[in-house]
């Protein structure tokens, strides 16, 4: 993107933003124009941004959550979560429990869900709240397979960034993704404060280290973002820590049937296992890359009645696995997927099959 057409964007994000409350930081973007219209903040829609994008907003972050892989048994924290702008999207798709956000003015949740959601939802999907303003991620006591921040990071500063992503990492599983947008700029904000309805910026290097200090590798996402924000995901890259691999069967019989696109920059991949004495329902199955990272984790869950007629009564009648995750964390090209079953005591993973899948950019 060309300076000027960056210039543009970010003037575009601002312009919703009174000039009285302007930081240092903002003073050095575009002037805003005095035509443009008057927000007052008193809204649960224009207190988080342009009221004519909320929607749009609200659909970039659901678009891009599901292109990372959410799927609804998923547990998803917002953070930041204002008035439900991607909560009304989110909320309805997850099944019950699995929405929780984070956000300091209440009366945005309250007014999101009163005129957006309605009260019905809160007994249907028990979504669930905190109105901390410390970003401490943790006072839900579970872990997050997805976390999000949109538009927290363009005014946040470097110690609440990084509070952020401290807290972040321990609530993230191997397998957990974190999602979230800033404004890059050449310079870094350097003050101690929350800046809003200012915006901040951080060179990428600056948000790089933030989030590789906290233990997370930082990667860029291609997603458009219509005021000019960058997109970007925080994730492990470690080698599983856990059972022994080996690249044989072991006691399992079972196997890695196939792969297939099941949304943008989603696989799905499916198989079954049983134990050669076929006695144990629910075995856990876990999708490994080729440097050993854990991609997904399931159970056998699934009917198979092909396995059944094929080894008789005695075989586990739900010994179908599907896992799907998506793609964003791998480079482009090809790449190895093995699937493991663990043995009951979790010390033994036993190959199931490899599947060679191309990712393209
Ligand atoms: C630009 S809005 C974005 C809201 C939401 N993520 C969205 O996309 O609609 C920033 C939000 O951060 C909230 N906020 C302010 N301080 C916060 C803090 N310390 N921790 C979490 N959220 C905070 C604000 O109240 C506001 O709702």
């Amino acid at each position: 993107m060309s300076p000027s057409e960056k210039a543009t964007r970010r003037w575009d994000e601002e312009r919703a933003q009174p000039s009285h409350n302007a930081t240092d930081t903002l003073a050095k973007t575009p002037a805003m124009p005095s035509e443009t219209y008057q927000q007052s903040f008193d809204s649960y829609r224009n207190y988080v941004g342009s009221e004519d994008r909320y929607d749009l907003i609200g659909a970039m972050q659901f678009d891009l959550m599901v292109r990372l892989g959410l799927r609804e048994q998923h547990a998803l924290l917002d953070i930041g979560c204002g008035s439900l702008r991607s909560g009304r999207l989110f909320i309805p798709y997850l099944l019950p429990g699995n929405y929780c956000g984070i956000e300091p003015n209440d009366w945005l949740i309250e007014s999101g869900i009163q005129e957006n959601l309605g009260r019905s939802i809160q007994a249907v999907k028990r979504p669930r709240f905190d109105h901390n303003d410390t970003f401490d991620l943790t006072v839900f006591g579970q872990p997050f397979d997805f976390l999000i921040a949109q538009s927290i990071f363009s005014h946040t500063s470097p110690v609440q960034t990084e509070a952020c992503m401290r807290s972040a990492r321990t609530i993230m599983t191997a397998t957990s993704i974190f999602a979230a947008t800033y404004f890059e700029g050449d310079e870094s904000y350097t003050g101690d404060k929350w800046v809003y309805p200012g915006c901040v910026t951080y060179r990428k290097d600056d948000m790089r280290r933030m989030v590789e200090e906290a233990g997370l590798a930082f990667k860029y996402v291609d997603h458009f973002h219509p005021n000019g924000q960058q997109w970007f995901i925080a994730y492990d890259t470690a080698p599983l820590d856990g059972p022994t691999l080996h690249d044989d069967p072991g006691p399992f019989v079972g196997h890695l049937d196939d792969q297939a696109q099941t949304y943008p920059d989603v696989l799905t991949v499916w198989g079954w296992a049983a134990e050669a004495n076929h006695a144990r329902e629910g075995v856990d199955i876990l999708i490994l890359n080729e440097d050993g990272h854990l991609m997904a984790r399931t159970t056998t869950n699934v009917r198979r009645d092909d396995v059944v007629e094929a080894f008789g009564q005695n075989a586990p009648t739900h010994a179908g696995w599907r896992a799907s995750f998506g793609t964003a964390l791998l480079n482009p090209g090809r790449h190895a997927f093995r699937a493991y079953a663990v043995d009951a005591a979790a010390e033994n993973a036993y190959c199931l099959g490899v599947i060679k899948v191309k990712v393209t950019d």
